[in-house]
Order: C-alpha cells, then sequence, then structure tokens
C-alpha cells in the first residue's frame, strides 16, 4: 500500500471510530484481534445493506425465498461440504519472527511493492506464477517463488522460511455439558451449507418450482491469520448468501446473469462503475465449473468483495451422499428433445456471496473525503463529510432549530413526529447551525433541516443537501415526500 493509501486507511478507521460506526472488541481490555463492534451509526448502516440486499433478492425476485439458520450445524454437514478436509490455506512460518503468514498474501503484498516501484510487469508474471502454482497446489514451487524473489519477512526481514502447510480455518468446540464426551462442533465458516441442507424443507414448504433461490444473511466465523485489515477481514463476521437452485445443462446461462446481475446491485447505489472489476478465477475447486468475484478498488487496492460461483450439483450430492437421504427435485416440465418431464435430478447450484461487514467498508471507504471550502469572502474551510448513499445511510434527516426558544424546539419537535415513523430522523438543539451541520456530514446524514423565526411565520424550513451543502426554502409539509423520495 503506498504511504498516501495507507493514510486514508488510516484516517477511514479513526473517522469510524470517532464517529460511532466501528470500534475494536473488547476495547477496554487492549481489544480483541479480528473482532469488530458496531456502534450506533454502524449498525445502522449495517441493517440497511442488509435489508437494501435482502429486498433487492427477496422482495425483487419473486422466486427466491429466505431461510434463518442455525450457526451451529451437525458435524457430518463439514465433513460433506469438504471443509473438515479442505477448508485450509497454504501458511508459511518466518523461522526467526515466528511470524505466519497466509502464502498468497505474501506474494501479493511484494507484487504490491513492485507495482509501486513502477514494476508492474515483474509484478503481473509473480501473480500469474503463484496462480498457476496454486491451482497445482505446488507448494514447493511456492517456496521456490518466495525464496527467488528475496521475500521477507516484515517483523524479522529475513528470507528463513519454514515449508509450506495447509491451516484449518475452522473453529470448533463442543456441544454438551461434560466436555471430555461431546461432540465437537464448528462455527459455521459459511452460511451457505444452512440453505443446502433445508433446500427439501424449502422447496416442498414453499412450492418452489426450478430455477428458484434461497436466500440468507447471517454471522460466519474463521480462524484467519492473515487479520490485520480492519473489517475486511474479520474472525467472526457476516454474509449474505443465495444458491440459486437450476437444471443441470443451464447453469451457464444463469452464472452469467448472476454476474451481471449483482455488479448491477453494487452500481444501483450510485458506487462508480470504474471502481468495481471482475476478476475471474483460474484456481477452480474440483467441483467448480466457474467461478469470479466481483473486486472494489478499496483503499488498499482491488480487493474481492463478493464471489459468484457455479457450483454444479457438489453439495447436494455429497449432503445426500452422507445424509442417505435423497435431495432430489422431480422437474415436470417436457424436455423438447424427448417429449418427456425431465423427472428426477439433483439441482446445479450458482452461488452469490457477499461479505456484509465487506460491504459496509466498501461504503465507508468510497463515501469518505476531506474536502476544502472556498467560501464567499475568499478564504477557506474544511469538512469531512461520508457522501453515503441516501438510501443506505444511518441517518435520513436532521432536524435543527436554530435556537432553543421561541417556540422554534415545538415547532422541529412537530416535523420530528411527523417523519420519525418513516425514515431515521436526529434532533439537535445544541451549538452553532455550522458546527451541527458539520457533525452531520461526517456521519453522512444527506438532508439537514433548519427550523428559524420565518417557520413560524410561513411554515417554511431550509433545507441543506449534504453533497452540495445548497440550501434553499421548501415549506415543512414537503420534507417527507423529499426525503422519501430520495431514499426509495
Ligand atoms: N459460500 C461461499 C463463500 O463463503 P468466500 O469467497 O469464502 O465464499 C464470500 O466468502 C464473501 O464473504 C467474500 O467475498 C467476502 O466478502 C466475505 N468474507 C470472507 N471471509 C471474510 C472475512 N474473514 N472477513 C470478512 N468478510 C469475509
Amino acid at each position: 500500500m503506498s504511504t498516501q493509501s495507507d493514510n486514508r486507511f488510516q484516517a477511514i478507521i479513526s473517522h469510524a471510530k470517532e464517529y460511532g460506526f466501528v470500534f475494536q472488541s473488547s476495547e477496554i481490555y487492549d481489544g480483541l484481534s479480528a473482532v469488530y463492534d458496531y456502534g450506533p451509526y454502524g449498525c445502522e448502516l449495517k441493517k440497511n445493506i442488509r435489508d437494501y440486499w435482502w429486498k433487492s433478492m427477496t422482495q425483487m425476485h419473486e422466486n427466491i425465498v429466505g431461510v434463518d439458520a442455525a450457526i451451529f450445524m451437525h458435524p457430518t454437514t463439514w465433513k460433506a461440504s469438504g471443509h473438515v478436509d479442505n477448508f485450509s490455506d497454504p501458511m508459511i512460518d518466518n523461522k526467526d519472527s515466528k511470524k505466519r503468514y497466509r502464502v498468497d498474501h505474501l506474494l501479493e503484498a511484494y507484487a504490491d511493492q513492485l507495482e509501486e516501484k513502477g514494476e508492474a510487469e515483474k509484478a503481473k508474471t509473480i501473480l500469474a506464477t503463484m496462480d498457476a502454482l496454486l491451482a497445482k497446489e505446488d507448494y514447493a514451487g511456492l517456496k521456490q517463488l518466495i525464496i527467488d524473489n528475496n521475500i521477507k519477512c516484515s517483523i524479522s526481514g529475513t528470507c528463513n522460511w519454514t515449508d509450506i502447510r495447509q491451516f484449518n480455518l475452522m473453529f470448533d468446540t463442543k456441544l454438551g455439558s461434560v466436555t471430555d464426551e461431546a461432540d465437537t462442533i464448528y462455527l459455521r465458516p459459511e452460511t451457505a451449507q444452512g440453505i443446502f441442507v433445508n433446500f427439501l424443507n424449502v422447496q416442498k414448504t414453499a412450492r418452489m418450482k426450478i430455477p428458484f433461490g434461497i436466500a440468507q444473511t447471517g454471522k460466519a466465523f474463521r480462524n484467519e491469520i492473515v487479520a490485520r485489515q480492519f473489517i475486511f477481514r474479520m474472525r467472526e463476521f457476516e454474509q449474505m448468501e443465495m444458491q440459486f437452485f437450476v437444471r443441470p445443462g443451464t447453469e451457464g446461462d444463469w452464472y452469467k446473469f448472476w454476474k451481471e446481475e449483482r455488479l448491477k446491485w453494487h452500481l444501483s447505489l450510485g458506487i462508480p462503475a470504474e471502481k468495481y472489476r471482475y476478476h475471474d478465477h483460474v484456481k477452480l475447486a474440483h467441483y467448480a465449473k466457474e467461478a469470479c468475484d466481483i473486486e472494489f478498488e478499496f483503499p488498499m487496492g482491488f480487493k474481492e468483495v463478493e464471489g459468484i460461483h457455479s457450483r454444479s450439483d457438489f453439495d447436494l450430492s455429497q449432503h445426500q451422499l452422507y445424509s442417505k437421504k435423497k435431495q432430489q427435485y422431480f422437474d415436470a416440465d417436457v424436455d423438447p428433445t424427448t417429449g418427456k418431464p425431465y423427472g428426477n435430478y439433483v439441482p446445479y447450484v450458482i452461488e452469490t456471496s457477499i461479505g456484509l461487514d465487506r460491504m459496509c467498508l466498501l461504503v465507508m471507504s468510497n463515501a469518505y473525503d476531506e474536502e476544502t471550502i472556498n467560501k464567499e469572502d475568499g478564504t477557506t474551510d474544511s469538512r469531512v463529510v461520508m457522501h453515503i448513499p441516501e438510501k443506505i445511510a444511518p441517518v435520513k434527516l436532521a432536524i435543527l432549530p436554530l435556537t432553543k426558544k421561541d417556540g422554534l424546539p415545538e415547532l422541529a419537535r412537530e416535523l420530528m413526529d411527523a417523519c420519525k415513523g418513516s425514515f431515521r430522523c436526529f434532533y439537535e438543539e445544541k451549538d452553532a447551525i455550522g458546527k451541527r451541520y458539520r457533525r452531520q456530514d461526517a456521519i453522512g446524514t444527506p438532508f439537514c433541516v433548519t427550523i428559524d423565526h420565518q417557520t413560524k411565520e410561513d411554515g417554511t424550513v431550509t433545507i441543506r443537501y449534504r453533497d452540495s451543502m445548497q440550501q434553499e426554502r421548501v415549506h415543512m409539509s414537503k420534507l417527507k415526500s423529499i426525503v422519501l423520495e430520495a431514499i426509495s
């Protein structure tokens, strides 16, 4: 990361803390690494993003329904899904500092440094070689790549590396009262399996016909090794996943559909298209037919925010095998080539999987701005403003009586009562109006309204727009519809 990007990232982290978006977990005990809590504005932002995703997935797609599965699942789930045997990352330890690195992160960080030094071609070659070696699971080759490029540990500064080993990322715990005899179970590392094991329950009870989807949001847990990137990589995080069940043979078209549909969702928030790109996977899981990431330009560069995966019938077939319960769907539609119904089959799946916390970081990174304001008298001023899309802003409207007297608070309270049932409002009487505007800019409130003495005479108020800082007088009775139109 360049110094400038690093400074910007640090500024966003400080701002997130200072203005009640994100706090380090258990901070009074010096924190818990890679675990975070959301404050008053952060939890509103997070909820708004979750709701926006949920509505666009379920309400706007008639063939998608939801579930809310438990975090604990039968341990065989994770054997069947492959997580017990394969959910691991290649790691390498530095023998001098004892620090452990994920091999791909170590090489990616080195490639970033090369790019900053203007050696973009060399960086590209290293990343391409890494992708090829990872695809072959050639760990000796990967270690050689690290040694050949003289990649050093950031702490010890040495190249004294161990061999590369696999490290499982699942957290385990015990279910039952007597620890010795209790079963080992896992904290789910993805929400997807809660959808797969409920495939038939949902299909039958909601009478779904293929193609259809099941959506879920919820916590997931991974014992991440490299976890120093704020809420980008956490040990406890939230996912928003959707599994779309299709007839075998149609998965190519549906993969293309969801790849485009999901990018459209991101762009519908008004975030610039040039900040997004697709990254098609070279290394595919053995069951995967196609996979890509939607990447966003975070302060530390382009990184994954969402994955779209064509997973074949792998998960349902595995659960069928391990549970010995058929996971089939009867398709009564007629196959035009045979003239007969398609009949029984295990559906294929297209998955869309996005990290909610990562999406919060995306929104905050895109929104954060340190602006210089040229004033009419020739002087300058500055402000920190969060240009959060109106639809998902933590607070939509701040209601600010100019003074604490002359009946202005009463009028402001009337407006508050008229609006607070429809969207989140904030009321404040204290401090100069300029100071109050700045505080609202810092938490991304798109509309501020000032109630002054003229309001008493003609019922008009001053509405001030966060992004342009323009102000205009409108009738109080129009405010609710102005805000509702902007956020709908
Ligand atoms: N079911 C598929 C699955 O879990 P993934 O690529 O491992 O796929 C999907 O994760 C998304 O979850 C990622 O694109 C990312 O946004 C988010 N995610 C994964 N690990 C995370 C972590 N440690 N912290 C925060 N978000 C994470």
